[in-house]
This record gives structure tokens, sequence and C-alpha cells, in this order.
């Protein structure tokens, strides 16, 4: 099954072309993030008239790359929320009209539960997509059976963090689940993106705070521990933030005059957000001993010093849990092929029921429906 995907939540124009879930035919994305390096975020309406420009030569590209012609889609899988509602919309139209005119069935994903579906995805090789309808062209099939594309297992601990949220997941398949935990506050994202901000990095903070924090020594100042004592899977990023607002102001620190200095704050602030994001990781672990695999998921999964603490806290439990994360660094910010794949999955657990209308919404809880044990999907 080809699903076109279409994700267009914050500033980025992406589609993407995923067979049967997995396999990436094309994955083609154009982003406006540069024009807002310089702000702690994105202007909505400036990202929405970029999103319209770039749709239509985004898309040709996607299918250009992919090697298949309209006739070999599907269905067409599109984010419907959450995010920048004008942003939303141009995805959501456009995927509302392409369904429409090719005559296939339109789905609509919710995008973290794009990001969920993201460890699932490779890249096709290239001869697997030169001759569409070949036998080495029937990928997924031929692969599988080969080895080649590894499964998951369930049940999976997802840790899901993004600029917009931070999820901690128990899930039994796909669309089955509880949510853990979350943040009360701030965003993992958030919270290296307002660092950033503090130590005058450029936006988006997570790749500059981790390319500043090479060398320096993670140890070098102390930030609390938060929820310690709380006894839930609960996140929060906020006290962090302020701590590091504080150290500023108090011991008068310029680190921008002194690349020691920044080299050491920015590692340890690092440290102090993976510490706690490993830390819930940790005690889930402890509560749900049967975790077969855990998933770090979403755009904060870029960074490779949380990447190796959820491999040290996987490594502890008895169970030796397996740790993925998704395959390409393209697969854990924001991304078309997610969608498509989620797409899919929706599909493939619920049936007809992901081709039910939808609308496109700024404000869309993924937790809202979840019940312990039944579908959390809307
Ligand atoms: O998933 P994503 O692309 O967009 C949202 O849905 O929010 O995530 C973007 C977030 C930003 O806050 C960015 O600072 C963070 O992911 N990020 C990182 C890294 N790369 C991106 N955080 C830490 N380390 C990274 N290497
Ligand atoms: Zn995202």
């Amino acid at each position: 099954m080809n699903i076109l995907g279409i994700e267009t939540s914050c500033d980025e124009t992406a589609v993407a072309v995923v067979e049967d879930g997995s396999v990436v035919l094309s994955n083609v994305i154009a982003s406006s993030r540069q024009s807002f390096e310089h702000l702690a975020g994105v202007i909505p309406e400036e990202a929405a008239r970029r999103q319209i420009e770039c749709m239509i030569p985004v898309l040709e590209e996607a299918l250009r790359k992919a090697t298949l012609g309209w006739s070999a889609i599907d269905a067409v899988a599109v984010t419907k929320g959450p995010g920048l509602l004008g942003s939303l919309l141009v995805g959501t139209t456009t995927a509302r009209v392409l369904a429409s005119t090719l005559g296939k069935p339109l789905i609509g994903v919710h995008h973290t539960f794009g990001h969920l579906t993201s460890t699932w995805l490779r890249e096709a090789k290239k001869q697997d997509t030169l001759r569409p309808g070949s036998e080495q062209a029937r990928y997924p099939s031929t692969a599988l059976r080969a080895g080649k594309i590894q499964q998951s297992t369930f049940p999976i601990l997802t840790l899901s963090a993004s600029g917009g949220h931070t999820d901690l997941w128990y899930r039994e398949s796909h669309t089955r689940g509880m949510l853990l935990g979350r943040t009360r506050d701030d965003a993992a994202g958030e919270a290296f993106d307002k660092g950033a901000s503090l130590l005058a990095l450029p936006y988006p903070g997570g790749p500059s705070i981790a390319k500043a924090a090479e060398g320096g020594d993670p140890k070098r100042y102390a930030f609390p521990l938060p929820l310690e004592h709380d006894g839930t899977f609960d996140f929060s990023f906020s006290g962090l933030k302020t701590s590091l607002k504080y150290l500023l102001r108090d011991f008068r620190l310029d680190p921008q005059s002194d690349p020691e200095m920044l080299r050491n704050i920015a590692a340890s602030y690092q440290f102090a957000i993976c510490r706690h994001l490993a830390d819930k990781v940790n005690r889930s672990l402890r509560r749900h001993p049967e975790t077969r695999e855990v998933h770090l998921v979403g755009g904060v999964s870029a960074n490779t010093h949380l990447r190796q603490w959820m491999t040290t806290i996987c490594g502890i439990h008895d169970a030796k849990p397996l740790f993925r994360f998704p395959s390409s660094l393209a697969f854990c910010t924001d991304n078309a092929a997610m969608i498509a794949a989620a797409g899919f999955f929706l599909h493939q657990e619920l049936g007809d029921r992901a081709f039910e209308s939808f609308e496109t919404s700024a404000t869309l809880p993924l937790e809202e429906t979840v019940l312990s044990g039944s579908s959390f999907i809307p």
C-alpha cells in the first residue's frame, strides 16, 4: 500500500510516499525555518504563506523521487492537528482536493501519532524504487522475508519529545495504549529552545545547545532534578529554564565572552534535561517490566546525549528492552513520511474507520480519548 503523506503543522511543507508503513520511497521537505532563526519562534501567517507557495513543487518532487505515477498512490494521509491553524489548513486542503481528484481515501493523522510511528521508517534502497512493480520493487515483502526490516514488538514504552509536547506512552499496539505521563509546563524541546535563547544561541535550540555543549563538562553546573519525589511519570521543564536564567543573572555570567563557560553551561543544561527524561523512563520501566522495547521519538530524539542515557537505562533493567530511535535524523524532526506511515497503521488496525471525516484543529489532545487498554487514536 503506497500512502502519500502531507505534513504542514509548523513551518515545514513536507510530502512523502511510504510503502506499507515502513519503506520511504521519497521524503521531501521545504522549510522556512531559516527566515525565523533570529526569532525565538515562527511567525504563523508568514509560515502559511510560504507553504502555499511550496506545496505544489514539493508534491511533484515527492512523486518524482518515488518514481511513481499518481495511479500508484493508494491513499492520502495528512496531519489534521495540532499545530498552527493556517499551516495545517494548507496541508489538509491540499490533501482533500488530491484525495477527491484521485478518488482515493483520505486519512487524518494526529501529529504526535505520526511521531510515534517514526521508528518504523526505513529508507528504501535505490534499486528498490527504480522499477516499480518489478519483483525487486516489492520491497516490504521481500525485505521482510530477508529480515532487512526489523519489526518492533509490543508492549513498547515510547517517549515522544518535541517542541510542542513531551509524552510518555505505554503502547500495546499502534492504536492501543495509555499515556503514563506528560509535561506539566514546557515541552523538552521548548526547554532547549528557551535555554538557547537565554544563551544567545540560534533557534531551534536543541541542535544549538548540543553543538555548544561539545567538549563541555556536564557536571560543572548543578541543575535540580525536576519532580524527583513526585511519584508520577510527569515531566516539568520550566524550573530548569528558570534555574538557568538565575544562574546567568545571579552570578553575572557572560557565556558569550567565555567559550569554556558556554560549553560547560550548555553541557550541564543538556545533561539536566536528559537526566529528567531518562529518570521518568527508568521509573516507568520499573512499573512495566514486561516492556519489550523503548522508543524515543520527536525532534528531541535527535539528541545523541539523550540516546546515550536511554541506552544506559535499557541496559540496567533485567528484561533488557530494545532501545530504538528513528533510523534517520530526517525522521526525528517533523516530516511527512511519519504521517504516511501513521496512515498505514491506522488503516491496518482500524480498517475503514481510518477513512472517517475529520476536522482540522490547532489543538488536538491525543490523550483525550485514552482509556487503559482501549483505542487511543481519535
Ligand atoms: O518534532 P519537532 O521537529 O517539531 C515539533 O513537533 O515541535 O521538534 C522540534 C524540537 C525543537 O524544540 C528543537 O529544539 C528540538 O526538537 N530538537 C532537538 C534537537 N534537534 C531538534 N533537541 C535536542 N537535541 C537535538 N539535537
Ligand atoms: Zn513534531
